[in-house]
């Protein structure tokens, strides 16, 4: 990012610590919750793995000076999980610990197909030892998702449900728009009625309204789930679903490594290249 004014901060934070705390203020200001995601993916070395692990340490020590809300959210190939399993196990303990004694809740990120069952394995792996301040994403683009809320309900984990934003394969996905949303509505419903104080994550109002109708027709109460949205994307929906007393959280990437995260928000919708491309002749 070079200069406070670049497109590219529509959607990330900054590219430290400290723009990522005053990001946060401002949004506690308005009466959101967060979750802090320091960016990164795709590590290929067990140095790379451990800066990132060190990097979340730090983090977590700066949001408990700052005083802001203790939530984080990472991605597995950040600690480590192309290069080994136990070197990310490792990586993901160091954070968890820390994370524990200072009442953090941790989110894992879900990246693409291949790591799915690599991320629910490592998942519960330490569930199993008993972190309890741990959850992770499901995507309803997948066909094995239903089986996998199912899982998560059985333990008690906390699950934040997403569309998905990768490219998947027709083997493993569905590939209309209509049959993810589809899915998306069954699994925010076996979510709702089961889960453990699930996030509902989107901003498609067709998938909030649902949301909203079914918890109202269950009689289940606006603490029992949580609403949760992107940084920099409907902002004017987060302001109305926090105003009605709905838990609203926004996940606020920061960090130096924005790009692939930049790339998958262009992606999701033709029109962010329109404002790209008036950002980057704005530039000029
Ligand atoms: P959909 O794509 O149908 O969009 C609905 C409407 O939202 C659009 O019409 C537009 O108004 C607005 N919108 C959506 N995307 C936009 C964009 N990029 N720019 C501007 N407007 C946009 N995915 C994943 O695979 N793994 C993960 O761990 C996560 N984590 C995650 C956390 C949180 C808090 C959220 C909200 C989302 C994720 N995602 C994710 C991303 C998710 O899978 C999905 O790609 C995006 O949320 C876009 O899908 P929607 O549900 O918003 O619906």
């Amino acid at each position: 990012m070079r200069s406070r004014d670049s497109f590219a901060r529509r959607f990330i934070a900054g590219e430290t610590i400290d723009e990522a705390i005053e990001a946060s203020r401002s949004i506690q200001a308005q009466r959101l919750q967060l979750t802090l995601d320091y960016l990164g993916e795709s590590v290929r070395t067990v140095e790379e793995a451990d800066a990132a692990t060190r990097e979340y340490a730090r983090l977590l020590d700066v949001i408990v000076a700052s005083g802001i809300e203790r939530n984080i959210s990472l991605k597995l190939t950040q600690l480590g999980a192309g290069i080994d399993r136990a070197t990310c196990v490792d990586n993901l303990r160091r954070i968890l610990e820390p994370a524990g004694r200072h009442g953090f809740f941790v989110r894992i990120d879900m990246e693409n197909s291949p790591w799915t069952q690599l991320t629910l394995d490592i998942f519960e792996t330490l569930w199993q030892q008993d972190y309890r301040n741990v959850g992770l994403a499901l995507q309803a683009a997948l066909y094995r998702t239903e089986q996998d809320v199912r899982r998560m309900n059985e333990l008690g984990a906390r699950v934040r449900l997403v569309k998905g934003a990768y490219k998947e394969p027709k083997a493993v996905a569905y590939q209309r728009k209509t049959d993810v949303d589809a899915a998306f509505l069954r699994l925010m419903k076996q979510l709702l009625d089961s889960g453990n104080y699930p996030a509902i994550a989107t901003h498609d109002p067709a998938m909030i309204d649902a949301t909203r109708s079914h918890a109202g027709q269950e009689g289940i109460g606006k603490d029992r789930f949580e609403f949760q949205m992107l940084y920099g994307i409907r902002r004017d929906l987060q302001g109305t679903l926090a105003a009605e007393g709905y838990g609203m959280r926004l996940y606020i990437p920061f960090g130096r490594e924005w790009f692939p995260y930049f790339m998958r928000r262009l992606g999701e919708r033709p029109a962010n290249l329109g404002f790209v491309m008036r950002g980057i002749l704005r530039e000029q």
